[in-house]
């Protein structure tokens, strides 16, 4: 086991966004994290970037409890994130992203070490091509795929995507899912939330899904939706319904 939640929880208030939750990710696995708007899927990822602290449980990474770590030690120890609301800095090039990751991630690096991994980096995700190009100047696929692409140039053992696919054409969105792919191939663990359906089914090795903070199923694709739990949270949202 790479990375294990056991019971966590989060609150905001009267909120319960993450309720006693447990899941693991295994060595090379491909896991997502799929369930309705509001489910606690980015929580999740707060809680395990470090965002914010866990009100309760643990989190270990490779053996090492990482429950209470500032984010740069996580980073440090091997968490790689890209955001949901991509952040890239504008006035910098594509290059100068990645850099950014390269220096800051997971291994200390020399800037000609770093300069190495940026360069790498840029072609593993098809950015070569761009890379002078000032991040304000990308589309909104082309800032999704910089999100992604400096959280890999950290070098992460666990790379955790939100939604890096949504809102992108399904040609755009098959380019992304090459690119995770590849990324898995060089050994990293990947975590992922996402909406778009296609996407899981093509890219998940096992699905966990959450409901109002808690997870209702988990499985293989096939497995969970064919859940009759997760069925009626996608559809059963109507109380008034009626039949
Ligand atoms: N920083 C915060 N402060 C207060 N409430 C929050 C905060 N972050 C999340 N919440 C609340 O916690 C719950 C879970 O939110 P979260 O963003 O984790 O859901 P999600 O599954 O990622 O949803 P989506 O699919 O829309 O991205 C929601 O009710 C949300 O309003
Ligand atoms: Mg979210």
């Amino acid at each position: 086991m790479l990375l294990a939640a056991t019971d966590l929880s989060k609150r905001f208030g009267g909120v319960a966004a993450v309720r006693r939750l447990d899941f693991h990710l295994d060595p090379g696995e491909i896991l997502a994290i799929i369930g309705p708007n509001g489910a606690g899927k980015t929580t999740v990822l707060n809680l395990l970037s470090g965002v914010f602290p866990a009100d309760e449980g643990r989190i270990v990474l490779d053996g090492t409890d990482i429950t209470r770590l500032p984010a740069e030690d996580r980073c440090h120890l091997g968490l790689g994130r890209a955001f949901q609301v991509v952040q890239p800095f504008p006035e910098m090039t594509v290059r100068d992203n990645l850099m950014v990751g390269a220096l800051f991630g997971a291994r200390q690096r020399s800037l000609a070490e770093a300069r190495k991994r940026t360069e790498e980096v840029l072609a593993l995700t098809g950015l070569s091509g761009r890379a002078a190009m000032p991040a304000r100047d990308l589309t909104l696929a082309g800032e999704k795929r910089v999100e992604m692409a400096r959280a890999i140039a950290t070098s992460p053992r666990v790379l955790l995507l939100d939604e890096v696919m949504a809102g992108l054409l399904p040609q755009e969105a098959d380019e992304m899912l090459a690119v995770v792919r590849a990324v898995r191939e060089t050994g990293v663990a990947v975590l992922f939330i996402e909406h778009v359906m296609r996407v899981v089914r093509d890219l998940a090795d096992r699905v966990v899904v959450m409901d109002f903070g808690e997870k209702i199923a988990e499985g293989s694709y096939r497995d969970v939706t064919g859940h009759p739990k997760v069925i009626e949270a996608y559809l059963g949202t109507e109380e008034t319904g009626g039949a």
